[in-house]
């Protein structure tokens, strides 16, 4: 397998867009299919999750088109999939299992889920209590992939109290009360991503929802056909936080990300950075397709250290990984705590962080749910490490961010993985100055000796 380690870059330069939003690519697709007439989806992500979820869709009898940036879906309306005999493989992608698990309660027909490694190891117990509790029939061994499920004409409507902070699980059970005979609800006491929210409203479902002390009650009437639409995807800004991190904690730096995404359900982690110390801005603000979308512009900073509580934690759990980059070279301690979730993501994240990190030289201390990292930790040395993923594409691209941030040179085990949801990562960095050496295993062997 090619293999690259990141290298100490200074100057990083640029003005660039990301990918459009995953998490907002995978419900258009998704409500597209579902919705009567015909969807033209602008920007929607590259990612290999969302390539797989398209080759499901059309699996289950919709006609997709991709023709350069547009994406058009031939919506089979609410319970209007077919039956396929063939297994629905959803790669790595959490997201995808679980709306299309909600989608395909509306369907009375068997159909069967599987994934790879790591989607396999992820416990889908949370999200099957509430589909069952809507009369759905799901047979799984460990509450994991492989999973059966036998959907219904019309599901029941029900009140879930979600415990746990999902915007996978909360947007499953919305997608799978569309066809109940009634009023479902949904109360999120940590509120998480609301795009299922907004593209619901946006495709004409009967969605309220309404603010009670600091919890979202979400209420939806069944039995509505959505209405096709046209939708434009803006930058991933999980994507951006990885890229923009970079020039943080490089010198003589300057990246301004165009178009992206900054939803306030979004944005944790950007403003956490600005409690950090960084040279962070955000422009030419404007509202596309009912979301907030701005310029980024990120400068080389001093950071210091800063403590995340667990409400934090859950606003930015996909940023969990570029924080602990981060945090190694702030001034001063950072931790978070509560992040019991994290264990349950494209790796046990708080074990991949941990291991990575303690590879990497970094002080870093467990937690309950969550590490604790010593500023400035980040030594001088010019080892080559090798860090673990556990096929996480997230802990893949952030360790080597940490690489052209440090005179460590960094290689992860695994950086197929990284398109999972960024497959021009690499192409991007370079683009603003990132070096990546790309070495084979020989060579690398050599190099490992004389470090
Ligand atoms: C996502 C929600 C989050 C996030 C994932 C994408 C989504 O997962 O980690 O990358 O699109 O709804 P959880 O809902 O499990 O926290």
């Amino acid at each position: 397998m090619t293999q690259f380690y990141s290298k100490n870059s200074n100057s990083l330069k640029g003005t660039i867009e990301v990918p459009g939003d995953k998490s907002i690519s995978q419900r258009a697709l998704i409500l597209g299919a579902m919705a009567i007439g015909q969807t033209q989806i602008k920007g929607l992500s590259t990612s290999e999750d969302v390539n797989n979820l398209i080759k499901n869709l059309k699996l289950l009898g919709v006609k997709i088109i991709k023709k350069n940036s547009i994406t058009l879906i031939y919506g089979v309306g609410i319970g209007g999939f077919k039956k396929t005999k063939k297994k629905l493989d959803m790669g790595n992608s959490g997201t995808a299992t679980r709306l299309m698990l909600g989608a395909l309660c509306n369907q009375n027909f068997n159909a069967k889920f599987i994934g790879d490694k790591s989607l396999s190891g992820r416990n889908m117990y949370e999200l099957i209590k509430p589909l069952k509790k809507m009369g759905v029939e799901i047979n799984s061994k460990n509450n994991s992939l492989p999973i059966l499920i036998k959907g219904c004409n019309e599901t029941i409507p029900i009140i879930y109290n979600q415990k746990i902070p999902s915007a996978q699980i909360k947007s499953s059970v919305l997608i799978a009360s569309l066809n109940s005979p009634g009023i479902s609800t949904v109360i999120e006491n940590t509120p998480t991503r609301n795009h299922t929210e907004i593209l619901l409203k946006l495709f004409g479902a009967k969605i309220k929802i309404n603010k009670f002390k600091k919890k979202n009650i979400i209420k939806l009437k069944g039995q509505k056909d959505l209405k096709a639409k046209n939708i434009s995807i803006m930058g991933d800004p999980s994507s951006a936080a990885i890229i923009g991190s970079s020039a943080l904690i490089t010198k003589k730096s300057e990246i301004k990300i165009k178009n992206i995404n900054i939803n306030k359900t979004r944005i944790t982690f950007f403003n956490i950075l600005k409690k950090m110390n960084a040279k962070i801005k955000i422009s030419e603000k404007k509202i596309i397709s009912k979301e907030i979308i701005g310029d980024i512009t990120f400068k080389s900073s001093n950071l210091k250290g800063i403590h995340l509580n667990k409400q934090t934690v859950a606003n930015m759990i996909d940023e969990i990984p570029i924080f602990c980059i981060l945090a190694s070279f702030a001034k001063g301690n950072s931790s978070f705590a509560g992040g019991k979730e994290l264990k349950n993501k494209e790796s046990n994240r708080i074990k991949s962080l941990y291991e990575g990190l303690k590879k990497c030289g970094i002080k870093v201390k467990k937690k309950s749910e969550g590490l604790m990292i010593l500023g400035n930790s980040n030594n001088s040395n010019t080892n080559l490490v090798k860090v673990k993923t556990y096929f996480d594409h997230r802990i893949a691209m952030s360790f080597l961010i940490m690489g052209i941030a440090s005179n460590k040179r960094i290689i992860v085990d695994n950086t197929s993985c990284i398109k999972t949801s960024f497959p021009n990562f690499l192409t991007l960095m370079k683009s603003i100055g990132a070096i990546f050496i790309k070495k084979n295993k020989k060579k690398l062997l050599k190099l490992k000796k004389t470090a």
